[in-house]
């Protein structure tokens, strides 16, 4: 109707003078003149259509090439072999690191950390996304959390580099150069003799079991028990000050860390799933008697914190 005014007002005036096939002509143009001033709007509208049409395409299309991102990598051309220096330092990380919750081949463990291997979001992100999505964790997940740099303050963003090439590698078999055997640094630092000497009370052997202890809790444990056995909320509990552990012997204790307590156990009270051996089937018996040895120079005098009961 607005549309039409602007006609009407310079040519409603002489309209009643005209003559009928005048008055038809002008009818006939007026409805020209509407169509051309709609025609934009149509078309827009067609063109929003359309758009739409192919917005919701195009996002079929990503959910699809998202949900097959990791088929479509191993099928497709490899991309180049990794460096065997970036692979192994990587390697020696993430068996330390991740392999607690994600398993030693990355294949993920049961109630804990998922697949890495088929995993389309790790075969969608770049290597620099993937490295800060292991600086950020996913904090909230549900029923466990990734943790922000996997649990390991002490780690350098320099480290997460080296642990998403291995992780490349583990996904991608063709990329992954041959690497020499993996050796794990189990030495304990001087630091950790220190405290463990003077933990033990001068004890010489004492304070060899409690140093080695140390540095096997600080790297089977500490993804999920926090460094110096702090606990990790939505992890592992608090060990430090814990009553549990103050209640059971060695054997007692040796038992229930090579057994673990499942998520079904009904002394389970996280919903989360203590792996058998921390999640580390190379651990040995005399290296959990160590973590054992270590773990009651945490227990301290003071009363079980809080913390270590929920
Ligand atoms: C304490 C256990 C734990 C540790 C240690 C851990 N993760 Fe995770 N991670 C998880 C959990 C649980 C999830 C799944 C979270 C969810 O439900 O979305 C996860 C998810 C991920 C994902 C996303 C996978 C996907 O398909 O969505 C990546 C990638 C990942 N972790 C990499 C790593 C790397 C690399 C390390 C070692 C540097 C590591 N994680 C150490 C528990 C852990
Ligand atoms: C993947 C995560 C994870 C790792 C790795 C892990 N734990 Fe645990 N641990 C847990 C969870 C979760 C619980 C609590 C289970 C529950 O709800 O009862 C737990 C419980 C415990 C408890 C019992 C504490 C209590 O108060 O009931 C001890 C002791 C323990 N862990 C020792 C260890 C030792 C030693 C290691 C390393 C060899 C280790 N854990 C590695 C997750 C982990």
């Amino acid at each position: 109707m607005t549309l039409h005014r602007p006609f009407q007002a310079t040519n409603g005036e002489s309209g009643s003078a005209s003559s009928s096939g005048n008055g038809f002509r002008e009818a006939g143009l007026a409805a020209l003149l509407g169509l051309a001033i709609a025609s934009p709007v149509l078309l827009l509208g067609g063109a929003r259509v359309y758009g739409d049409w192919r917005a919701l395409g195009a996002a079929r299309r990503e959910v699809v090439l998202n949900a097959t991102a990791y088929e479509r990598l191993v099928a497709g051309d490899a991309h180049p072999l990794i460096e065997v220096t970036d692979a192994t330092r990587g390697r020696e990380l993430f068996v330390s690191v991740c392999a607690a919750c994600h398993g030693a081949q990355g294949t993920g463990m049961e109630g804990l950390g998922k697949n890495l291997v088929k995993s389309d979001f790790v075969a969608l992100q770049t290597d620099e996304q993937l490295r800060q999505f292991i600086i950020t964790g996913r904090p909230d997940a549900k029923p466990m959390p990734m943790p922000p740099r996997a649990g390991r303050d002490d780690l350098t963003d320099e480290d997460f580099a080296h642990v998403v090439s291995y992780v490349r590698g583990l996904q991608d078999p063709r990329r992954m150069p041959a690497l020499p055997e993996l050796v794990l640094n189990t030495a304990p630092s001087e630091s950790q003799k220190a405290s463990a000497l003077a933990a033990a009370g001068g004890d010489a052997e004492l304070a060899q079991y409690i140093a080695s202890g140390d540095t096997l809790f600080h790297s089977t444990c500490i993804a999920c028990h926090g460094k110096g056995g702090v606990g990790i909320p939505g992890n592992g509990k608090a060990l430090a000050s814990n009553e549990f552990i103050r209640s059971l012997d060695d054997d007692a204790l040796l038992e229930f860390i090579t057994k673990g307590r499942g998520p079904s156990d009904p002394k389970n009270t996280t919903g989360i799933q203590m792996p058998p051996k921390g999640g580390n089937p190379a651990l040995s018996e005399d290296d959990i008697l160590d973590i054992i040895s270590y773990l009651r120079t945490l227990q301290g005098g003071a009363p079980a914190a809080a913390s270590a009961k929920n």
